[in-house]
């Protein structure tokens, strides 16, 4: 049985999903060829040469996972095995020297073990997320990669992502590009985001909750938002996702897919959708560690509204059973596919 141990002060169910430091967190440094064994430190600070390849050509990469204390009161990770690949796969795009997977894993628990005061309460709504990244951190003048590395993991508790947690939220259809047709995309490259912010800050001034971006090259199909995945509901309850080389292989969406397939027994397909679908469309949800499922009500596409029939206050039945049952499986509810879960206490 899992121990109780006291949790820090914080009013849990009011989080939003922002900074909050933490006691402890790991670091590993790549120096002369290799990584070193890596440790645990309460310094939440970085001392970096001011010609640092992370601040000079923006040489970064992160991921994003979640603990969460389950209804028996575990503490548990939603597949840290998939961060770690994908990291490996991004920090190869890069020119960035991959850390181990298993060595991610492991760096993971000792992330989540030494902050599980952190951890939030069953039933709080609120889970610990883990930001691992990492960054070249050796000065480089000429355009190449660096030739030394740091890596991290920080883990802050957060609440839903966007305000009003479940209330269905309006999209607007950018003008901006996100990713390159091969660029990337399809890896969480920091620059991805820094490129996203101007957009977003539109969006948001415009009042919009977040950004679609279209397909860079024909600017017909839909690709994902600045930090979630799509996936829709057809009319006859067929669940279906962005098929595309430059978005991010979200672990949410093919958690997801998997779960309305085998769980919900709802037919799944990826395929490339066309903003000119939107409409014939019953529901629309955005998926991802931070976004878990949010419901869209709304998607304006240059003054073109096309509204959702499962509308502003509520998320759409076939996304409220695939919430209901992913977060049931991330919550110790639902008995989880072999693997998933990651038991840390
Ligand atoms: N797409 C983007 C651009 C993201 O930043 C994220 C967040 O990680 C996702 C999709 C969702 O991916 P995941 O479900 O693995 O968190
Ligand atoms: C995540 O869901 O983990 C993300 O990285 C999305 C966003 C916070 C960038």
């Amino acid at each position: 049985m899992a121990v109780t141990m006291e949790k820090a002060n914080i009013d849990w169910k009011n989080l939003g999903f922002g900074y909050y430091k933490t006691d402890v967190r790991f670091v590993s440094d790549f120096k002369d060829g290799k990584w070193d064994e890596g440790h645990l430190t309460a310094d939440e600070n970085i001392v970096l040469n001011e010609s640092a390849g992370v601040l000079q050509y923006a040489q970064t990469c992160f991921e994003g996972m979640k603990a969460y204390t389950t209804v028996d009161g575990h503490v548990v990770v939603f597949r840290p095995d998939l961060n770690a690949q994908r990291m490996y796969e991004t920090a190869l795009r890069l020119e960035m020297p991959p850390y181990p997977v298993e060595k991610f894993v492991k760096a993971v628990e000792q992330v989540v073990k030494a902050n599980l005061k952190y951890v939030p309460p069953y039933g709080t709504g609120a889970t610990l997320y883990l930001r691992p990244f990492m960054f070249g951190s050796a000065p480089v003048m000429g355009v190449k990669p660096s030739t030394e590395y740091q890596f991290r993991i920080f883990a802050s508790p957060v609440g839903p992502y966007f305000k009003g947690g479940a209330k269905p939220i309006t999209l607007k259809v950018s003008d901006f590009d996100r990713a390159a047709p091969r660029g990337t995309g399809h890896v969480k490259a920091g620059l991805n985001y820094a490129m996203s912010l101007h957009a977003i800050v539109s969006a948001h001034k415009e009042g919009y909750d977040e950004n679609l971006y279209p397909d860079a090259k024909t600017r017909t199909k839909v690709e994902e938002t600045g930090g979630a995945n799509f996936f829709f509901v057809t009319g006859d309850n067929k669940v279906i996702t962005p098929k595309s080389d430059s978005i991010l292989p979200s672990i949410t969406r093919r958690s997801l897919m998997y779960v309305a397939k085998e769980y919900l027994g709802l037919e799944t397909e990826e395929r490339e959708i066309m903003l000119e679908e939107l409409k014939d469309f019953s529901e629309c949800g955005l998926c991802g560690t931070a976004a878990v499922i949010s419901p869209v009500g709304k998607i304006v596409d240059h003054g073109k509204e096309i509204c959702f029939p499962s509308g502003m206050e509520e998320m759409g039945p076939v996304s409220k059973k695939l919430y209901e049952t992913l977060t049931g499986i991330q919550f110790g509810k639902i008995k989880a596919p072999d693997g998933w879960i990651r038991v840390i206490e």
